[in-house]
């Protein structure tokens, strides 16, 4: 049997020693290179933090997968085991020019179900967690449940890529959606995103195109907190490929959907 509550302590430790690691490194230069454009930058302290994380993984849960966005776990091709999917740095455009608005996203699944997730904001010092069936917390204190909001009192994070034509949705619902709600934001880390979704600091987050890292730790804590996470049409998350996303707080989901999206 896992004993999921020494994981949790366990994982909640490493990443407060990452968070210090990463604070550290503002006091010095940083490596950074471009990955497959220009603006998909990754830096030294990327591949470090997963380091940090694949180490201690390996040396006290060898029969563990990972999965983690630079590429030095597992070639994980099935969600059977016990999977950690690690977003290092989740964030980095944020990271490299305004050391803040990134997170490090962990989220831990058993034979393809969410158990454990994590959203640290390193630079405010807030750790978001959630247990599946057990509730979520920020800083250990109980996030509320969360309530219905309507739409014309809701406040949405999304992203430059509703301004371009896609085929994932009809750009005049969108827009329409965006004049309908009382504010949007574009906070430039799909982890924190969730993460305020899950608070209530935001009412929803849609965005096109999000890896299994982005959203892995997220979608635990919003379902936990009582939100819901799908694609765009309302399906299933496959957390082995990129989906387009969509994270609500209860009754803006289905109306999202059905109004705006479908
Ligand atoms: C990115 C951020 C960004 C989202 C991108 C992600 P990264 O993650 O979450 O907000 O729009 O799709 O790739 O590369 O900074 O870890
Ligand atoms: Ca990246
Ligand atoms: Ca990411
Ligand atoms: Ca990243």
């Amino acid at each position: 049997m896992t004993n999921w509550t020494a994981i949790d302590e366990t994982v909640k430790r490493w990443i407060q020693e990452a968070g210090s690691l990463i604070r550290a490194s503002f006091h010095h230069a940083l490596s950074i290179q471009s990955k497959s454009n220009p603006n998909d930058l990754v830096t030294n302290m990327d591949k470090e933090t997963e380091r940090f994380f694949i180490d201690n993984i390996r040396k006290h849960y060898p029969d563990h997968f990972i999965l983690g966005e630079e590429g030095q776990g597992d070639n994980v091709q099935s969600l059977d085991g016990v999977v950690w999917i690690i977003d290092p740095i989740d964030g980095t455009i944020n990271f490299v020019h305004q050391q803040r608005n990134f997170a490090i996203s962990i989220g831990i699944y058993e034979n393809g179900k969410g158990v454990l997730g994590y959203i640290y904001d390193v630079v405010n010092g807030e750790l978001y967690h959630a247990r599946h069936g057990e509730g979520a917390w920020m800083n250990d204190v109980p996030l509320e449940k969360l309530k219905p909001v309507p739409v014309k009192k809701a406040i949405i994070g999304i992203s430059s890529t509703w301004l371009v034509s896609n085929r994932h949705f009809d750009q005049k619902k969108l827009v329409s959606l965006a004049k309908d709600v009382r504010g949007t934001r574009s906070y430039g880390s799909a982890a924190l995103e969730l993460a305020y979704v899950a608070s209530g600091r935001l009412s929803a987050y849609i965005t096109m195109r999000n890896a299994p890292w982005d959203i892995a730790g997220g979608k635990i804590i919003v379902e936990e907190a009582g939100g819901y996470v799908s694609t765009l049409d309302g399906s299933e998350l496959n957390m082995l490929t990129v989906n387009p996303v969509l994270a609500c707080a209860p009754g803006l989901h289905e109306q999202i959907v059905n109004d705006y999206l479908k």
